[in-house]
Parts: C-alpha cells; structure tokens; sequence
C-alpha cells in the first residue's frame, strides 16, 4: 500500500456495481438491467428552471444550508406531515451527502450501527470509514424489517439504526406497525434513528410510512435523484432535530460547502411537478416482471423502489449466475455486493417494457426453463 493512504480507507473495498460496470463496457448492445436510476430523463420543466438559474446567474455558492425558497418550502412540507415536531431541513449533496454528515456528525468509533443485510452498498463503507461498527441483521428470506431482530442486535454500543424503506436491493417496503415498533425500540434504548428515504415516491402499493410519524428524533434523509431522475444533479434534503442538523451542517460547511445552487432551482421546480404518471408505469413494469419471473425464481414481489431481489437456480451462487448472465448479455448485479450472502441477483427494472421483455426472457432461459410464456 502506498505510504500515503490513511488506514481508514483500508475498512472497505470500492464498491462491486462499477466491476459489472466495467464488465458491461465491454458487450455490444447488452440488455441492461443494472441501472439504479429512472429510465425517464429530468422532466423538462425542471431542466428549463435550471437552464434559467444559470442564466440569470445563479451560480455562486448557497447558503450552506441550501436557497431559502427551496428550504422554506420543504419546511413548510415537513411540517404539515410531522405536526408539532421540532424539526429542521437543510438541502444535501445529494442523499449520499445527507448519508455522509449523518455518519460524521453521529458515529464515534467503536459505536455500533445496525442495519439489515441486505444493504445498500455505502452504508458499511460509511460506518466503517467513522471507525464504526457495522452490524448486520440477516432479513432472508422475506427482507422484513423485523423488530424483534433489531431489538436481538442491540447492544450497550449501539448507536443508530439505520431503515431503508422501500429499500435498495430489495425494493421491500416496511410496513407502518413494523417501523413503528422500530421507532419504539430506537427511542426506548435512546439510540439515533437514521431513515433513508430516497425511494419514498416510488411506492405501489398504499401510502409511504415514516418511522418519524412514530418517532420525532428521527432523522430523515431523502432527495431528487431517483423521482426526478436528477441523480448526477446532487439535490438532497435532511430533516431532524435541529441541533444535529446544525452539526451536519457545521461539517457541510468545511465538505460539501453545498448542493449546487442551479440543480437547487431546479429542485424548487420539481416539487411542482406530478409523478403520478410515472409512479403508475413503474407499478406496471414491477407487475410484468413479478408475473413473469416468479414462476422460475424465488422471489418476494417488491413494494417500491425499482429493483428486485430473486434467489440464483438451485445450486447456484449469486454471482456465479450472474456471470452467465452477463456472457449472454444481460447486465444484473449480483447479490454479494449488498450482502454478506453470496444466494440472490439484483435486477433493476428502471427500463423500457421492450428491454424488460427481452430480459425476462433471457433469465427465465438461463435458470434452465424454457417453458416461459414469453419465449
Ligand atoms: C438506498 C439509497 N440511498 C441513497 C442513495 C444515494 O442517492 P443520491 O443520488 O441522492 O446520493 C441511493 C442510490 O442508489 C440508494 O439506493
């Protein structure tokens, strides 16, 4: 290792999608299933308002804590659905920004985060670089978050808990009594409660729930990259109680410095705009592929989000179907980048219905069944 490289950076490796990214590179025209992003391009009312904030120089940096239009109006948001809570709101770097200053402002070294396995990639890399302790609770097969699990994990150490619903690989959404006994738990045993809720709009099946219905400390995290498919835009938003917003945004101010004050127009603009449309096509593209993987894997129907999560052909490892996959062209992530368990696939279905078909076809022919009513 080079002489230079702090020890920190030594806690975890650099993450697993850019080497299937790296692999796909090289397929001609593969059928891409890989991506964690929305199919449809930013909705071009958000582009024009941004386009505009750069031409009318809005340029310089923001106030740390984001412009005050943008702030005032997630507020007033905030506190129409939270009633009586004391919380503040700043504008982040993106969800990932909110997740970094959540990690730095809470995490000493030695405190234990729990989260379940699986997870989205960054949050044992984050904990880890605090000098945290990840620690994992095993959701397979269904992904629930269960309380009673969480509640087994805790320790004297543990610090935060941190909820991801619906959730990143699986797209399994929590259900209200569920996060509200988690809500319970955090506040009994006064630990953080960290809730990431980037895939909040893209829910089929009810209303989206919040542990911080149940729980007034709780911090949230959520942002525009996947509704308004702004992920290279950086525009995320944190609320929680206001003396840890203050400290996020004391390290804001020395990192970040803040979101970039065009794309924070932009956002302004698209909390005008409906997603209604978009919602109801995701609903339909997770129908289709449930109808027609499940047959020939094992898989739990996803409640929001846009991936699904289905376990490898018997006797076969994760990555090891993956790999065939990918040489017959299909781009899937395996599921050992999320996990401590090497037995599932992610399959993203943020893509055209023809991409969809094409895929689902191929899988159901690589899990050794040609039977498929679409083949
Ligand atoms: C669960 C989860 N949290 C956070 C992020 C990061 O989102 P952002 O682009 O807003 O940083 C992602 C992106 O894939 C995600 O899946």
């Amino acid at each position: 290792m080079h002489p230079w490289i702090a020890d920190r950076t030594t806690s975890f490796d650099s993450s697993g999608i850019r080497k299937v990214f790296d692999l796909a590179a090289k397929l001609k025209d593969p059928i891409n299933l890989s991506i964690g992003q929305p199919d449809f391009d930013v909705p071009e009312v958000i582009q024009d308002a941004t386009v505009d904030a750069i031409r009318s120089g809005k340029n310089a940096y923001s106030p740390t804590q984001g412009i005050a239009p943008l702030r005032e109006r997630l507020l007033a948001e905030v506190r129409a659905k939270y009633p009586g809570q004391d919380r503040d709101v700043f504008i982040s770097s993106g969800t990932s920004g909110g997740l970094v200053l959540s990690m730095l402002s809470m995490i000493n070294p030695g405190d234990e985060v729990i989260f379940l396995d699986p997870y989205f990639v960054m949050y044992p890399a984050l904990v880890r670089l605090c000098g945290g302790v990840p620690v994992k609770v095993n959701s397979y097969p269904d992904f629930r978050l269960d309380p009673a699990k969480i509640e087994a994990a805790i320790t004297p150490k543990t610090k935060m808990i941190l909820v991801n619903s619906p959730a990143n690989p699986t797209g399994v959404t929590a259900t209200e009594d569920d996060l509200r006994d988690v809500a319970d738990l955090a506040a009994k045993h006064n630990v953080a409660l960290l809730s990431d809720e980037i895939y909040s709009r893209f829910y089929y099946d009810g209303d989206f729930a919040s542990p911080a219905s149940h729980n007034p400390d709780t911090i949230v995290i959520d942002g525009f990259s996947k509704s308004h498919a702004m992920t290279g835009w950086r525009v995320g938003y944190v609320h929680g109680p206001p003396e840890i917003i203050s400290t996020m945004l004391k390290i804001q101010q020395y990192s970040f410095v803040c979101s970039p004050q065009p794309a924070q127009w932009g956002a302004l603009r698209a909390m005008e705009v409906s997603l209604d449309g978009h919602i109801d096509d995701y609903r339909r593209k997770r129908d289709f592929m449930v109808q027609q993987l499940s047959p020939h894997f094992e898989l739990t129907s996803p409640g929001g989000a846009f991936y699904l999560f289905p376990k490898a052909p018997a006797g076969e490892t994760g990555s090891a179907f993956v790999e065939r996959a990918i040489q017959d062209g299909v781009l899937i992530i395996p599921g050992n980048i999320f996990s401590d368990q090497d037995s599932h696939f992610r399959i993203s279905f943020a893509a055209d219905d023809e991409t969809l078909r094409r895929g689902a076809e191929r899988l159901i022919k690589l899990a050794g069944d040609n039977s498929c009513s679409i083949c």
